[in-house]
């Protein structure tokens, strides 16, 4: 049996904690739109056609803000296509991922469908084959009152309030070759100066984000982010960081650690970031949106066939998680966290059925995937301010990260409510945490989950929607402030305590 120690102090202020960190991603790919959050011929469909079975489910995720409408899809995209009278708006072809789209859905029924998840919008602007024009467009369309020709066009088209959409991304991914109108960094950062600039003139009020590299392994990865800094320091409040992880030749070792190279990823991007502002004496800090992570077998669709024809919705990307996916997204969740002092959004991508918490069938059910519950606990139970915790743990050799810690964790604290997440990564070793909370005063234990199993590949389905999901730890025991409370072998937990 191994065991590990945690030491906590509300000293340990790490930030508050965002609840934008908590965003998800709603792209038109694959089924995310069409048949997933929209399905007018669904049996729970609202009058907007919206499910609400997804809209349930993603109230019950947590999420906070939802990007949108890309991804690879804002690069091509015009956003007017998606406004009007629907029987009036054209059909495309959507070259990013090959499929037709009808423009069915558009900005009005995502601001309508905000609205009633209670989420926040965060939108993207196409900096592929658009630019400053197109933005200024739909920001006027979004946020001017009325009295323009943009804003009422869009009171005409039934939204008397302005959507008043704060955060905005300058385009995305703009350093991978596979995106439309891809540029060099030079090239990306004048134009995203150039268009947040603009922006600003039109709404001082916004956030704006550049994009950073599409993946910490880009040839450019460092240099991109600098260039584009050198561009925009003024104008952005964010750089974009994008990760995702997946388990390489049944290497569940490194797999479970992968919230090292998340660690790795933002402390490099907020050093590039630092060193930028020092050498422009500015005293401005950038912040980072890691507006795309999540775990992602895409490493299964680099071999695949290339996609013939243009169907519309068709499933891409419909990775069926288990068990140690959702462990290692519960990791990544903690780093996250203990980066809150410069990770201020963050984004899982994506929300329902695309590399998605929340899948659905096709006039059917909706069932939760095993990484729905680390997201969904940490939405709910993150509160307050983000303490850091001191851990002595032992560790295991992996072959992608030489030595890795056993435990990982990080907890919240508000003054009523204390929480402790934390993940045994060990793949076969169950492993007993002591934990002294006396500094934290009188508390009592008010509730411990963990999501654990025999198989760390079981998953869950639309017959068995809750195979993996989060059950009561009976093992914790508190006494005179110290915890004890044995952790299964490749395991996420929530340890929630209460003050007395
Ligand atoms: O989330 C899926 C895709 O991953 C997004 O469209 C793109 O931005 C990224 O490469």
């Amino acid at each position: 049996m191994l065991t590990a120690h945690l030491t906590l102090d509300p000293a340990f202020r790490v930030a508050p904690v965002h609840r934008r960190t908590f965003g998800t991603f709603v792209e038109h790919l694959g089924r995310c739109v069409y048949t997933g959050i929209y399905e007018p011929t669904h049996p729970t469909a609202d009058r907007d056609g919206f499910r609400q079975d997804v809209l349930y489910l993603t109230r019950q995720l947590g999420a906070t803000s939802v990007r949108y409408p890309g991804g690879n899809f804002v690069s091509g995209y015009r956003w007017e296509d998606g406004t009007g009278p629907r029987e009036q708006r054209p059909t495309r072809l959507d070259l990013a991922w090959h499929s037709t789209e009808t423009n069915e859905f558009g900005l009005e029924e995502f601001m309508a469908w905000c609205r009633k998840a209670g989420v926040e919008p965060m939108m993207a602007v196409n900096l592929g084959t658009r630019g400053i024009e197109s933005a200024l467009d739909l920001l006027e369309y979004c946020n001017i009152d009325a009295g323009t020709h943009l804003s009422d066009l869009r009171v005409a088209n039934g939204a008397k309030e302005p959507h008043a959409v704060r955060m905005w991304c300058l385009g995305n991914e703009m350093d991978g070759p596979w995106q439309i109108g891809h540029k060099s960094a030079r090239e990306y950062g004048r134009l995203a100066a150039e268009t947040g600039r603009a922006m600003r003139m039109l709404d001082p009020g916004l956030e704006l984000v550049a994009c950073g590299s599409s993946g910490s392994s880009m040839p450019t990865f460092g240099a991109w982010e600098a260039t584009v800094l050198e561009e925009t320091y003024d104008v952005v409040d964010f750089i974009s960081c994008h990760a995702y992880y997946e388990e390489h030749d049944g290497d569940l070792a490194s797999f479970l650690a992968s919230a090292m190279d998340m660690d790795h990823f933002i402390d490099s991007v907020v050093a590039t970031a630092d060193s930028v502002g020092a050498r422009l004496k500015s005293k401005k800090k950038i912040n980072i949106s890691f507006d795309e992570w999540n775990v992602w077998y895409l490493s299964r669709y680099q071999n695949a066939e290339p996609m013939t024809g243009w169907p519309v919705a068709p499933p891409l990307l419909e990775d069926h998680y288990h068990l140690a996916d959702a462990v290692t997204l519960g990791g990544l969740l903690i780093s996250l966290l203990r980066h809150s002092d410069r990770v201020t959004s963050a984004c899982l991508a994506q929300l329902v059925n695309v590399i998605a918490p929340i899948m659905t069938e096709p006039g059917g059910r909706a069932w939760k995937q095993t990484t729905f519950h680390p997201f969904a606990q940490a939405a709910a139970y993150a509160t307050g301010d983000v303490l850091r915790v001191e851990t002595t743990s032992p560790v295991h050799e992996t072959s992608r990260f030489g030595e890795v810690a056993a435990l990982d964790a990080v907890a919240t604290h508000d003054g009523e409510f204390t929480t402790v997440f934390a993940v045994n990564r060990s793949v076969d070793q169950p492993l007993t945490l002591t934990a002294d909370l006396r500094s934290l005063g009188a508390l009592r234990l008010e509730e411990v989950t963990t999501l654990s199993g025999p198989d760390p590949y079981a998953r869950n389905s639309a017959d068995t929607p809750d195979a993996v999901a989060p059950r009561a730890n009976a093992d914790a025991r508190l006494t005179d402030g110290k915890l004890e409370i044995t952790l299964p072998a490749v395991s996420w937990n929530v340890i929630r305590l209460a003050r007395q």
